[in-house]
């Protein structure tokens, strides 16, 4: 570690359209609403809140179990269970502190026209601080591949959100179950994305020899955490040297080192998520670590770390 020096770090960050004190977010889906999360630490100190992921109408989830634990990182097949657009908006947005911290919806609809309507819908609310697509969804119509697999459906469903988006900033979230995310990250770019989120959960599946079955009722799950942390950066790192929107990195971040590699491969703020379920005051302790970090590293402002990476 390099010699400390007497001036304070800076972790403030920069995004379109969003001042954030710190590029610490928490992961959608992993944070609930926010509030569930409110007893372990401030939420205003948080650099942004990324709420679960919403749909157009409530959504009970897929069949239990839809969790299960591996020795490097957890399955989920939670199938997007939500209370809805309108009830977040009524119930849930006021008590989060969007007047300090943005707050970020997370969205997701199985058609180019639903997300539209969902993006208007949320964008409406001036409360919103930015809107998140989750492309993850399998587009039923076009034979049940998720849309963020296909260039030319993830560039449509960003049209769409971006047109019924006003001036709220929107942020693309990339699958990393594709042969090359550049491709997807060039064509979302290219149809308007104002930043990009690195990456959701990658496929996978547990099996138990002792009832032969599947530990996940959907047979397959998401894998997250800190198994699926070299993929994450490697995706980062790609994508930051194919387009030129901010990057924000997510997948196996849990602590402020990791967040600071994020940042050195290009990413310009970063998502935590499994690890809140492993220790659930986590995302606030790294917001608490990062200057601190920062300064031991000798970094005044994270423009000074940001894709000086050596390769
Ligand atoms: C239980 C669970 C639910 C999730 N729900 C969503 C969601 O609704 N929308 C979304 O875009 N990503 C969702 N994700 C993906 C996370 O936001 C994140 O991209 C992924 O878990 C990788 O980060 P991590 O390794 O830090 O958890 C979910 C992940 C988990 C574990």
């Amino acid at each position: 570690m390099a010699s400390k020096t007497p001036t304070i770090s800076d972790p403030r960050v920069s995004l379109p359209g969003l001042d954030l004190k710190n590029p610490i977010m928490t992961a959608s889906g992993t944070f609930g609403y926010g509030l569930e999360y409110a007893s372990f630490g401030k939420l205003e100190d948080l650099g942004a809140i990324v709420v679960k992921g919403l749909s157009l109408k409530p959504r009970a989830g897929n069949t239990m179990p839809r969790i299960a634990e591996t020795p490097c990182g957890m399955l989920n097949a939670i199938g997007l269970q939500n209370i809805g657009v309108e009830r977040f908006l009524e119930e849930k947005l006021p008590a989060l502190p969007h007047d300090t911290t943005p707050v970020i919806a997370n969205l997701y609809a199985c058609d180019a026209a639903e997300f539209g309507e969902l993006a208007a819908a949320l964008a409406a609310d001036e409360r919103m601080g930015a809107l998140e697509v989750n492309v993850s969804c399998p587009n039923v119509a076009a034979g049940g591949q998720a849309f963020g697999q296909d260039p030319k459906q993830a560039a449509a469903v960003t049209r769409a959100v971006k047109d019924a988006a006003g001036d709220k900033p929107v942020m693309v979230k990339l699958s990393p179950n594709v042969a090359d995310i550049t491709t997807v990250a060039k064509a979302v770019a290219d149809a308007g994305a104002d930043m990009l989120t690195c990456i959701n959960t990658l496929l996978g599946m547990a099996v138990d020899l002792k009832t032969r079955r599947p530990r996940l009722a959907n047979v397959v799950g998401g894998l997250s955490g800190p198994a699926i942390k070299p993929v994450a950066l490697r995706c980062v790192w790609q994508v930051c040297q194919a387009v030129d929107i901010p990057v924000i990195g997510v997948g196996g971040i849990s602590n402020a080192t990791d967040v600071l590699e994020f940042i050195l491969a290009g990413a310009h703020a970063v998502q935590i998520g499994t690890a809140n379920f492993m220790r659930p005051d986590t995302v606030f302790s790294i917001v608490n670590e990062l200057p601190i970090l920062m300064n031991g590293y000798g970094v005044m402002t994270l423009d000074d770390l940001r894709g000086t990476l050596e390769t």
